[in-house]
């Protein structure tokens, strides 16, 4: 399936586009860090924390700035700790973020889900991202958290500015006009961080049966609860935004493949794996050297920024047969769109779980989604998959 023509992915996602670099590891020089592009190299440097960090603050713009907002916001930051102290902080919140809690979601993913397409059934046209890939997982998750879901808008707002000020690390040398733009977005979704501490705050006085309690009576301060708070409320449906968008812009193309998952629900989780490895919805990490080593034979000094290509990685010929295409019998289906290794994401099984509900409660009630208009592409490179999808209903 050929995606250059029809969709309008953003420029960074050069996968996107039919492109490859000639080598898995390359220097870009548009960006100024290492092009991690190829499988088995992401693999190496995924499975490898110790000399492959995450703290990689340091490389951008705004790492040494003594702003208080922008230092913290880097503190308590899971994606961006290592050693001991992410595997501790992991540890604590992995506690509060069990498999099984995941799954006694499912009746109540079910019941909002049912809830939103109830608005669908016999509409002709609308936005499948504002009437179902934003509002599903926003209102999971803010239900799990225990923050209210009539704040949805806000969250996609702050979610937004956050997205926003992050384009300045796809900027080699940023102009001051472009620092200030990224500090400005970033001083619009700081009030995320006072609306999470309010909450944290409430729960240490007045428990309730939400996860924000929860990880209050854990061990950790404030600051932290905020931050993994905004981590969950953030991660926690952008991603998953994609992933639902981006299923369906796969499915429009391929009507015959529309048609068998249709008929058998059992094809539904190969689906959704492949849809993550065509358009992985997180198309990049980034990680520092800490030594002089090497990738795939590949010689990397100490101190470097690599940019490892998610996107890419999941399309290397040397790992996935035909990787253009999107075959959803695709088994095994190795992709790394959800990371590996330490920091490998901790909401995977959620996910894969809404991924599933959502797509067996479209089928089971609402006409084929065809795409009418081509979709709006999340403006920022740090997301891939539709902002906007307008689809037409057409009835079987
Ligand atoms: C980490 C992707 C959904 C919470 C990650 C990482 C990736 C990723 C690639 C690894 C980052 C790294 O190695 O630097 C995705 C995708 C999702 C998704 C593609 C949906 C399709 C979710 C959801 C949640 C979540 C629903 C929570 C509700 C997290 C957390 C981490 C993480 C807390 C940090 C783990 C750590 O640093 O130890 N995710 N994610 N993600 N994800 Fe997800």
């Amino acid at each position: 399936m050929k995606t250059t023509t029809v969709w309008n992915a953003h420029p960074a996602h050069y996968w996107m586009h039919g492109h490859r670099p000639a080598e898995p590891v390359e220097f870009a020089d548009s960006v100024g860090f290492w092009n991690i592009s190829g499988y088995s190299e992401a693999h190496q440097i995924l499975a490898d924390p110790v000399t492959f960090v995450s703290d990689v603050g340091q490389f951008f713009p705004q790492g040494d700035s003594d702003d208080p907002l922008v230092k913290g916001l880097s503190e308590g930051n899971l994606l961006q700790m290592d050693g001991p102290a992410h595997r501790d902080h992991r540890r604590v919140v992995s506690r509060a973020f069990t498999p099984k809690m995941v799954a006694d979601l499912e009746p109540r993913i079910a019941e909002i889900a049912n809830g939103l397409v109830d608005g669908l059934v016999g509409r002709d046209e609308f936005d499948f991202v504002t009437e179902v890939a934003h509002p599903l997982p926003i209102s999971v998750i803010a239900e799990l958290l225990g923050v209210p879901v009539s704040d949805r808008d806000l969250f996609i707002y702050w979610a937004d500015k956050l997205l926003e000020s992050k384009n300045i690390y796809h900027e080699p040398n940023p102009s001051e006009d472009v620092q200030a733009a990224s500090m400005a977005a970033l001083r619009e979704f700081a009030p995320m961080v006072d609306y999470l501490h309010q909450h944290t705050a409430e729960r240490r006085r007045q428990p309730r049966e939400d996860l924000l309690t929860v990880l209050a009576q854990a061990d950790m301060t404030d600051s932290e609860v905020t931050h993994f708070g905004i981590l969950l409320l953030f991660a926690g449906h952008v991603t998953t935004t994609s992933l639902l968008g981006s299923t369906i812009m796969c499915l429009d193309r391929l009507p015959d493949t529309s048609r068998k998952v249709r008929a058998d629900r059992s094809l539904v989780p190969g689906l959704i794996e492949e849809s993550l490895r065509f358009v992985s919805p997180v198309p990049a990490v980034f990680r520092a050297t800490t030594v002089d080593t090497e990738i795939g034979g590949y010689p990397m000094p100490a101190n470097q920024l690599l940019m490892i290509a998610l996107g890419a990685v999941n399309r290397d010929p040397r790992q996935f047969a035909n990787p253009e295409e999107f075959d959803i019998f695709r088994d095994p289906n190795p992709h790394l769109a959800f990371g590996r290794g330490a920091h490998f994401c901790l909401g995977a099984p959620l996910a894969r779980l809404e991924g599933r509900i959502a797509m067996n409660i479209l089928f089971d009630r609402l006409g084929e989604l065809r795409v009418g208009t081509p979709p709006t592409f999340h403006p920022s490179p740090e997301m891939c998959g539709p902002r906007h999808l307008p689809v037409k209903q057409v009835q079987r």
